[in-house]
């Protein structure tokens, strides 16, 4: 059996995705959720474009000790001396360098010769490898690049040192049997090939991403470059859940395996779609909502009969047990912490504290807390934006024949303050009286609204994003009442204006984790404001 190296960019790449930007509190538990999941490599950013991603890879570096840490750099000396400053505490640090190969991107981008970029490829590889041994070299745009011209860079690479090249599908073009091909061309014509890891880095433009990354693995590529759910540039990349149990589901056919401890997927996958504020599609492969559901009484009768009549993999095999409801009012503090422990999540006594006292206040609204509930308690409680404002009390009239108004009262350190707004429905008056106390003026973009677990006492999930002074923030709350939970969602993504506010003004960025918060999103902004 082949061992495939799963290498996460979700916080790169990932990250790159338009409105998907975390904070670092958000990107620390998700690195800690990779590392769980059993990640050969987690990619933590690009530390030479930004503090925070800077800070984010030094401090996966420090933390995360059961993983290879990688990062992504430019080819100058500057960018990979920086780079290598991040990561350098890393056990097994990874320094990932690129430069495009494609005659477009060198005439239309990067205004170089041929020649000029195998030099850069030499002398950036050799320089890296002053700095740390494991050096992986990309060549963007790989599958619109000469495949000539591409394995002499590879050539360049390989020979001053890479221990790792990758052939990305950066613009989601190839389709799977030429990819095969291209990587097969590589693997037969770069010199040195056989003492180096071939890695692979598809997009998604034509949603073939996972089917090109397989196909290469077909080929011989040791190494796959993915995200969960998909989340990337502009359609995403490759699905990290989708190639994981296409390996394992189908280890007959493709002879190979990974490290992945596919329990953790669904989880995974939950705290990548709420602090990145992207919903799973319902038929998405593996984790949409509806992966898993058989409606038509055909297949029911058959599931009934025999479950591999119509299942090729079980929910349980990627962690995802809806039914299991375990905890409700009378559960103690034992029980509920080793469930958390079960489900991997090992809190301080701190944290747990909180998290216990948000679960006995739950149980107190609903029968059963679930999984799903515990999670979304945990993530409410432990990657929170520090807040200016803490949300008291709402309460709202609306109907058919009244005007929707809502009374909002938030605490501040030092007072609790009241205000009252009339809307075009309840949720719109929440946020008019939020806007009246706190003085944020912002568009509400985008609203989703979800429920956790199913049935009628279900705690509703809103995600939100909200535009103010040119950037945007993503909000979320969880409750059993949705109007509440809508306001929670408004002001945590209040609060992240305000903190913003406060980095500006007294430079504490990495302090307050917030600096991906002041991405400029490029790509067409959502002009229309949200009424609901
Ligand atoms: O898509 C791409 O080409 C990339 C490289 C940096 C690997 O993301
Ligand atoms: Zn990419």
């Amino acid at each position: 059996m082949r061992q495939i190296r799963i290498f996460d960019t979700t916080l790169r790449d990932g990250e790159q995705a338009a409105g998907g930007s975390l904070t670092l509190p958000e990107k620390m538990e998700l690195g800690r959720q990779l590392q769980r999941l059993g990640v050969d490599i987690i990619e933590a950013g690009f530390p030479a474009t930004s503090p925070g991603d800077f800070r984010a890879v030094e401090m996966m570096s420090r933390e995360l000790r059961e993983c290879q840490i990688a990062a992504l750099s430019g080819f100058k000396e500057d960018q990979i001396e920086t780079t290598y400053r991040a990561l350098q505490d890393a056990v097994a640090p990874r320094l990932h360098i690129v430069i495009s190969t494609s005659d477009n991107h060198l005439q239309n981008q990067l205004h170089m010769s041929r020649q000029q970029v195998i030099e850069i490829a030499r002398d950036a590889t050799a320089f890296c490898k002053r700095f740390l041994s494991d050096v992986e070299f990309s060549a963007m745009d790989a599958t619109r690049s000469d495949p000539d011209f591409l394995c002499e860079v590879f050539s360049a690479a390989v020979a001053s040192g890479a221990t790792v090249i990758n052939v990305p599908d950066t613009l989601g073009y190839h389709q799977p049997p030429q990819f095969a091909d291209l990587v097969r061309y590589v693997m037969e014509h770069v010199p040195g090939v056989e003492n180096v890891a071939v890695s692979v880095h598809c997009h998604n433009d034509l949603g073939m991403a996972t089917a090109l990354s397989l196909a290469a693995v077909n080929e011989g590529a040791e190494q796959i470059e993915c995200t969960i759910n998909g989340v990337g540039e502009r359609a995403g990349n490759a699905s990290l859940e989708e190639i994981v149990m296409a390996l394992r589901t189908r280890q007959d056919y493709y002879q190979a395996t990974t490290n992945i401890n596919t329990e953790q997927i669904w989880r995974a996958s939950r705290m990548v779609s709420q602090y990145m504020g992207f919903v799973v599609q319902p038929n998405k492969a593996i984790v949409g909502a509806n992966a898993f559901a058989h409606s038509s009484g055909l297949h029911q009768d058959g599931m009934l009969k025999e479950r591999t009549t119509y299942e090729i993999m079980t929910p349980e095999s990627i962690g995802r047990n809806d039914s299991r409801l375990v905890l409700g009012k009378t559960s103690g503090r034992h029980a509920v912490r080793s469930r958390l422990e079960e489900l991997g999540f090992e809190l301080d006594n701190d944290d747990f504290a909180l998290v216990f006292a948000a679960f006995k206040e739950l149980a107190d609204k609903k029968k059963d807390v679930s999984d799903g509930d515990l999670e979304a308690i945990v993530s409410q409680h432990m990657v929170r934006t520090p807040e200016m404002y803490q949300l008291v009390r709402v309460q709202v009239v609306t109907g058919n024949d009244s005007v929707p108004t809502a009374t909002v009262q938030l605490r501040t350190e030092d007072e609790v303050l009241e205000d009252a707004a009339i809307g075009d429905g309840p949720v719109d008056a929440v946020v008019r009286a939020i806007s009246r106390i706190t003085g944020v003026e912002a568009r509400l973009t985008e609203y989703t609204l979800q429920a956790i677990t199913p049935g009628v006492e279900a705690q509703g999930e809103v995600t939100l994003r909200i535009a103010s002074e040119g950037h945007t923030f993503i909000g979320r709350g969880t409750s059993t009442d949705i109007v509440v939970a809508s306001a929670a969602a408004y002001l945590n993504a209040v609060n992240k204006v305000l903190a913003r506010h406060e980095v500006e003004h007294n430079g504490t960025v990495d302090a307050l984790g917030l600096h991906n918060q002041m991405n400029v999103e490029v790509g067409p902004p959502a002009e229309q404001p949200v009424a609901v």
